[in-house]
């Protein structure tokens, strides 16, 4: 079922408050969000040890529990920076492919509504589609592909909450144009842009998961203009716009799909071919979970850093 339920304000008005009565006078208002992905949980090692409060999802009424390993599951709140901005981390996320509604998968989105926050930053690792993107670059996204939201997979279906939005949301300028020139500004203060990894803007396409494309998926969202391809964030994304909140989000590519057809030659190449041809063609460019994790580890210092610049830019506002 991938109806939102119907008492969903209602829940997550519950889990609010549950929240806020943990949380003490200094972390009650934070007005930024992040959520942090696959190996981008890092961020809560550089907050202030106090005042620091940290809730494991299973503690957390109405919450879903998420089951993937590399992504534990709390809801940190605590102060980041020099200027000591109060922040909200999501650290760990419900995916689709976990077998969640989509109205669990962007709960936690809604709950952040209810505590106040205005800006969410959303970050996850995805695999690269466009030629020129490198394992390690990050991808500042100006749009996304929600394919399956154009066929009603959507965290929107059902009878609209008027409460957090309208019934039918634009999302043409679902990616702030003001967060996305700080991102740049900030790469460039911190001398990122000396660097081999890069930073681009590029578009997500959403899928459902688990598995990976195939060469030919792979094909056909790089001919439908996406540049990189994932299995969250833009349920999140658009339950945020809905509810007003100013959404930045980024990519950690993690690996590069396979866009070469591979070997679909006739009988005579294949039969021509060696085993150590086959196997070499077997593992080249094969998305796994452990490579996803490991280039998560690498990049993951200089996305935070960029993050905690752009907080910092913010705060000065
Ligand atoms: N997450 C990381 N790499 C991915 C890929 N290639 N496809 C979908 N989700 C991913």
């Amino acid at each position: 079922d991938t109806l939102a339920a119907p008492n969903a304000y209602a829940r997550a008005s519950e889990t609010a408050a549950y929240v806020r009565s943990k949380l003490p006078e200094a972390l009650q208002k934070p007005k930024v969000a992040i959520v942090c992905g696959s190996g981008l949980g890092g961020l809560v090692e550089t907050i202030e040890a106090e005042p620091k409060v940290e809730l494991a999802y299973s503690t957390i009424p109405n919450f879903p529990q998420s089951t993937v390993q590399g992504h534990a599951g709390n809801f940190v709140f605590g102060l980041i920076g020099p200027q000591k901005t109060p922040v909200a981390l999501l650290v760990g996320r419900a995916h689709f492919y976990e077998g969640h509604t989509m109205d669990l998968v962007t709960f936690a989105t809604r709950v952040c509504k209810l505590l106040g926050i205005e800006t969410m930053i959303v970050t996850n690792a995805a695999g690269g589609l466009n030629e020129n993107y490198e394992v390690g670059d990050i991808v500042c996204l100006n749009d996304h592909l929600n394919l399956a939201g154009l066929v009603g997979i959507h965290p929107l279906r059902g009878p609209n909450i008027d409460e957090f939005g309208v019934r039918f949301p634009p999302l043409s300028d679902a990616y702030d144009l003001d967060l996305r020139r700080r991102t740049h500004k900030a790469w460039k203060k911190l001398g990122l842009d000396q660097q081999k990894r890069r930073l681009h803007e590029g578009i997500y396409a959403f899928v459902g998961g688990p598995s990976y494309e195939t060469r030919a998926e792979c094909r056909m969202l790089r001919i439908l203009g996406a540049d990189v391809v994932g299995m969250s964030t833009v349920p999140e994304i658009i339950v945020a716009r809905h509810a007003a909140i100013r959404v930045l989000a980024f990519s950690l590519v993690t690996n590069k799909a396979v866009l070469d057809a591979g070997s679909r030659g006739n009988d005579d190449t294949i039969q021509a071919m060696s085993k150590t041809e086959l196997d070499e063609h077997l593992n080249k460019g094969k998305a796994n979970h452990q490579e996803v994790l490991e280039a998560g580890r690498e990049a993951a210092k200089d996305m935070q850093g960029l993050v905690k610049q752009i907080l910092s830019d913010l705060h000065e506002d």
